[in-house]
């Protein structure tokens, strides 16, 4: 049965902001980290590189507050009629997008630690990064940065493929399903609309 808007369960403020602030910047993440390996180098590139890892830097902070927030409130129920495989399915897919919102920026900032290149990272110019401890021999260097690229580059392909299925979970509990699901994560003036 299908409750109204105003009773729908739903995420709180926070958590949804949270949400739609991350899903932007990793939108932008996939793109510029896509970009930049494949263009020409020079300062554009390189300009590039700096912003992907600032914004990097600033999904991991908050991811961590995100997380800290999870665990503090209960996100809202799953439909009730929805199958027990699919609840399964539905948190193991969250679960994953939280390992890997930690797991690419630490891959991230810690193949740049190890870099033989030893480029310096700024938050958007106005403080420094400072590296991940790391060692000092460049064989090892060279080594752990290569596993740290592999590693890297996975998780943003695997991120970008359970964004895929996220998104079409999504149209399938808007479009098909018709359930609260979707509107349990937009605003209360946008889910009204989103009833119409
Ligand atoms: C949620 C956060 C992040 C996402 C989604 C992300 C995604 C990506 C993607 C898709 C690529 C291109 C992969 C390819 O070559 O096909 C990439 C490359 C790269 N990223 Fe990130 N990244 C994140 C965070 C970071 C952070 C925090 C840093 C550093 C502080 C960083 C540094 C790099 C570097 C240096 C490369 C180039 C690696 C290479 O030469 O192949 N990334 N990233
Ligand atoms: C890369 C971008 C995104 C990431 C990393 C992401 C991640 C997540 C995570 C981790 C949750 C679970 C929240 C919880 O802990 O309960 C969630 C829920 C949700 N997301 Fe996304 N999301 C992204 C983009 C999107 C987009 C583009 C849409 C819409 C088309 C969307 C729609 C939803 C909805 C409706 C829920 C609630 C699902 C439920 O209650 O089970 N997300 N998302």
């Amino acid at each position: 049965m299908e409750g109204t808007v105003e009773r729908d369960p739903r995420y709180g403020g926070v958590a949804m902001a949270l949400h739609w602030l991350t899903a932007a910047a990793i939108l932008l993440m996939l793109a510029s980290g896509i970009a930049m390996t494949r263009m020409e180098p020079g300062m554009t590139a390189f300009n590039l590189y700096q912003w992907h890892k600032a914004l990097g830097i600033t999904v991991l902070a908050l991811t961590l507050i995100r997380i800290l927030w999870r665990f503090t409130h209960r996100p809202p129920a799953l439909p009730a009629a929805m199958p027990h495989w699919e609840k399964t399915g539905a948190r193991l897919a969250h679960l994953g997008f939280y390992l890997l919102l930690l797991g690419l920026p630490l891959s991230g900032w810690l193949l740049v630690s190890v870099s033989p290149l030893n480029l310096p990272t700024s938050w958007f110019g106005l403080f420094l990064i400072p590296h991940l401890p790391a060692p000092a021999e460049m064989a090892t260097r060279q080594m752990l940065n290569d596993w740290t690229e592999q590693a890297h580059v996975l998780a943003g392909w695997t991120l970008l493929a359970l964004l895929v299925l996220h998104v079409g979970a999504a149209l399938r509990h808007s479009l098909i399903l018709r359930d609260h699901v979707v509107r349990s994560m937009l605003p209360r003036w946008i889910a009204a609309k989103a009833k119409d």
